[in-house]
């Protein structure tokens, strides 16, 4: 397969009208600049840390910032100078993103969650940025509104993650089918590595955090049970359980091995009462991945990319993965009147 960057891929693949897709090209190459700089003080944290810890002096002189403020920085900063967005919104900040005065703005929106999966990074367990991308709808002669952010995920127009790991991956869609590109730090490139991603039809892993089953209702309490008692399920043996505790790498893996992943509502936080994860710069992003590979994501019952937004930080319940495991847990939850 002759080695094709990111970008020959979008002007390969992308039935886009030419001047959008020169204006999203852009757009994801600077994504991808963010992506490799994040990528580099990913692979140093470990180092910075240890030095800062024992040395009282950090290797670079100055006071580190926590790697998800410092992803944050890297993103806000790179994404206000690209020319092509007229608002952001990022995880780690309360509201909306505006483009400073004076610079270039376009007409698309930019969500995301700068650095998911952060309290593993001391473990060197994999993290990643996970993106989405809309096209605003306020009118563009005036700012970008709220509304602009709080589309439905049908909406957007790109999304994915970058994960960092043994290797650095961006895996994508902008509609036409998932894609993944892996860094090849050597020539500074990420190359298409993984064509045309398709999540398996069922799998054989179910992942969810266990240690909060005495906070959940008996239709989640069923659906857990269902992929461990062989009676129950149609494996004729119990689903492996697989749990990392960042959503890229948990998401990854079920996309390409296949199964599910869960994160459902649970009583524990009555302040959180639709679970820890955010719509817009988590759940929409990775349902806009996996039904691009022929797989589903709901709330248990209904689809994620019609959960209609009402606020920047909303959570959802998320169940995510191969259809067929969906689909179960799907009629589950129905049976139980979701
Ligand atoms: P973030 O680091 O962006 O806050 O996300 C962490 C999320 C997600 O990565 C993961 O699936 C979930 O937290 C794990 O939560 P629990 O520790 O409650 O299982
Ligand atoms: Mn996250
Ligand atoms: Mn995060």
């Amino acid at each position: 397969m002759p080695e094709i960057n990111v970008t020959e891929h979008l002007l390969l693949n992308q039935k886009r009208t030419p001047m959008a897709r020169g204006r999203l090209t852009h757009l994801l190459n600077q994504l991808i600049l963010s992506f490799k700089i994040i990528s580099r003080e990913v692979s140093k944290a470990g180092l910075v840390d240890v030095l800062g810890f024992t040395g009282e002096i950090n290797v670079q002189g100055e006071e580190v910032k926590k790697l998800d403020e410092f992803s944050n920085d890297v993103l806000i900063h790179r994404m206000s100078r690209a020319g092509v967005l007229c608002a952001m919104a990022s995880e780690e900040n309360e509201s909306i993103i505006e483009i400073p005065k004076g610079f270039p703005t376009g007409d698309y929106v930019l969500i995301f969650d700068p650095l998911d999966g952060s309290s593993n990074i001391e473990a060197n367990i994999n993290i990643g940025t996970i993106f989405s991308i809309l096209r605003r709808k306020s009118s563009a002669d005036g700012d970008c509104e709220m509304s602009d952010l709080l589309q439905q995920g049908v909406e957007q127009v790109a999304a994915g993650y970058c994960i960092y790991g043994s290797s650095t991956m961006l895996v994508m869609t902008t509609g036409s089918g998932v894609h993944g590109f892996t860094l090849d730090p050597s020539v500074g490139e990420f190359l298409l590595s993984h064509p045309d991603l398709k999540i398996p039809e069922r799998g054989k892993i179910y992942s969810i955090n266990e240690g909060y089953t005495s906070y959940w209702d008996d239709a989640t309490k069923e659906v857990v049970n269902w992929f461990k008692d062989p009676s129950a399920n149609d494996l004729g043996k119990p689903y492996s359980s697989r749990y990392i505790g960042s959503l890229v790498a948990d998401f990854h893996r079920t996309l390409l091995y296949g199964g599910i992943f869960l994160y459902p509502s649970d009583r524990r936080d009555p302040k959180k009462p639709k679970g820890k994860l955010r719509l817009l710069s988590e759940a929409n992003p990775l349902a806009m991945v996996v039904e691009q590979s022929w797989g589903l994501a709901t709330d248990g019952a209904d689809r994620i990319l019609e959960v209609e937004p009402s606020e920047l930080h909303q959570r959802v319940p998320l169940v995510i993965g191969s259809p067929h495991e969906v689909e179960i847990v799907r009629n589950i939850y129905k049976k139980h009147g979701y």
